[in-house]
């Protein structure tokens, strides 16, 4: 008789709860692929390879908040747009595939409201020198190529080695959520963090960002960006040339010039006894950043042999002698006669230099947090065979011979180049990604394109974040136990009575 009204607030909870949970699966799936989610497409035309990044934001602007995270990334198969110069159609037909996946990852109904921009580097920008009509052909192709899609065409262009820089900068403390970040009270507040430098390594150019406040002796370096109503002043410098590949064939060119023009040259940074051939034009002297090492004469189908001897000493020394340490026309210089005030802060590395530094913890199994740990490492490393890095670090012949010579290059570089000691450098931290995203320039640049930062709605975005839908369901589920738990013993003891009677 009064079972049913004692098991009335057991069910009335178990009812809540299925209902609780079920809604929270609903917001689950909403908090995926919700319906207000607006979309960004950037396509990073490095001068390697091309990227795609897919970015993601909630719907609603408001004034200078926002989050946007990183949806999806696709890497484009071959070279970069600029490897295409002479081959029309070839730089479009590449980014094919990466823009069907685009049209799969986003939302059809998203699609005509999704900003698409390319931003090609310092591959393009080397082109351009070369032959500007024909840089400027490549883009007009992968420009109509982009428009053949659905998607809100923005722009596409070659980024100033400045705005590369501070692009990188933007999307590593944006990640780091340094310029704002959710407090608990609903409200965006300034963090009052440091702002972290930005190191970025690519394959024709390299790039030095940080705040400052230092006295600018060269006002080009210097930056003022606001942001979330918030300014900063910082520093920016792109060496054109110093990217890994340019690198790479600087020293080559730097080694035949030493050496003469002859069939057969020593390479101190290859394993001993590898060897490979290369051609005098293609591999090394038909760029404009080995101009000033060509010989007067030469014959650009020449094969030259170049083998390897290993020589951590040699390496070294020939690695420098890349860089002009002299003729500073400032208080103070990185290298190049280039201006830089002091580094300060923390800084973080990634693309080329985040491969490097990996490379070199899987051949010498220790972490580099000193200039002393690169040094040791690279003595180890430059004594390696081909077969034994090949092996360690998983890595084809043509990345492996290339290791040795880039753990020397970034010593030289972040030491007597940037002047990080002892003390700064273990304030570098090596990455890949940040907060779920990919550090480069791309964030940094679509957080521009579309116009300052997208927002949402003051206090709702993050209210619940994954950690906290978790704990909620939990809640619901302990909820949903407790009252099948009351239920069976209202049950057990009912039947008792009814036994005994
Ligand atoms: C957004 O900013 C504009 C001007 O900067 C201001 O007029 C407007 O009221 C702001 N909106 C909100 C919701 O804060
Ligand atoms: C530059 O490229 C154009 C094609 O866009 C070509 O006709 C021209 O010969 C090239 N110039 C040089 C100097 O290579
Ligand atoms: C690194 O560790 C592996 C196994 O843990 C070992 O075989 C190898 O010799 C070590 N290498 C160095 C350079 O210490
Ligand atoms: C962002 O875009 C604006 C124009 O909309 C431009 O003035 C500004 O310099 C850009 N910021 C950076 C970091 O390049």
């Amino acid at each position: 008789m009064n079972l049913w009204s004692r098991t009335i607030p057991a069910v009335v909870l178990l009812i809540l709860a299925t209902v609780g949970i079920l809604l929270l699966i609903f917001q689950k799936k909403e908090m995926e692929t919700s319906p207000d989610d607006m979309f960004g497409i950037v396509l990073d035309a490095g001068s390697s390879h091309t990227s795609m990044y897919i970015y993601k934001w909630p719907a609603d602007k408001q004034n200078g908040t926002g989050i946007v995270t990183q949806h999806s990334e696709c890497h484009v198969q071959g070279g970069g747009i600029s490897s295409y110069a002479g081959h029309h159609g070839g730089a479009g037909k590449s980014l094919e595939a990466c823009m069907e996946q685009a049209m799969k990852d986003i939302p059809k109904s998203r699609h005509s409201q999704t900003p698409l921009c390319l931003g090609a580097t310092a591959g393009m920008r080397l082109l351009k020198i070369v032959n500007a009509t024909e840089s400027q052909r490549v883009l007009q192709e992968v420009e109509t190529k982009l428009q053949s899609y659905p998607f809100h065409f923005k722009e596409s262009g070659i980024l100033s080695g400045q705005a590369e820089g501070a692009y990188g900068w933007v999307t590593v403390n944006y990640l780091l959520e340094n310029f704002v970040k959710y407090g608990f009270v609903g409200r965006w507040l300034n963090p009052g963090r440091d702002t972290i430098g930005a190191l970025d390594l690519g394959g024709a150019s390299t790039q030095i960002t940080f705040e400052t406040s230092e006295k600018a002796e060269n006002e080009s370096n210097m930056m003022e960006l606001k942001l979330y109503g918030q300014s900063y002043r910082i520093y920016t410098q792109s060496f054109l040339c110093f990217g890994q590949d340019q690198f790479l064939r600087k020293l080559l060119a730097h080694l035949i010039k030493t050496q003469g023009v002859k069939p057969q040259i020593d390479h101190p940074c290859y394993p001993l006894n590898f060897s490979l051939s290369i051609k005098l034009g293609a591999d090394v002297f038909d760029s404009p950043c080995t101009k000033s090492y060509r010989p007067t004469q030469f014959d650009p189908q020449m094969d030259v042999r170049v083998v390897g001897t290993g020589d951590y000493q040699k390496c070294v020394d020939n690695v420098k002698k890349i860089f002009s340490f002299s003729n500073c026309s400032y208080s103070k210089c990185s290298f190049e006669g280039v201006f830089q005030p002091s580094v300060r802060g923390r800084f973080m590395a990634f693309s080329a230099y985040y491969f490097t530094q990996k490379y070199i913890i899987s051949l010498t199994n220790t972490s580099i947090t000193s200039p002393n740990h690169i040094v040791q490492a690279a003595w180890i490393i430059c004594k390696m065979s081909i077969s034994e890095i090949m092996i360690r670090t998983n890595q084809k012949e043509k990345y492996a011979k290339n290791i040795c010579a880039m753990s020397n290059f970034i010593q030289v570089l972040l030491t007597q180049g940037y002047h990080f000691d002892n003390n700064s450098f273990s304030s570098i931290a090596f990455e890949k990604k940040a907060g779920g995203a990919s550090v480069g320039w791309a964030l940094g640049y679509m957080l521009n394109v579309t116009n300052g930062v997208p927002a949402e709605r003051l206090g709702v975005m993050k209210a619940l974040t994954p950690g906290g839908w978790g704990g909620i369901l939990f809640l619901f589920i302990m909820f949903m136990l407790f009252s099948v738990g009351c239920l069976f013993f209202i049950y057990r003891t009912a039947q008792s009575k009814h036994d005994l009677v």
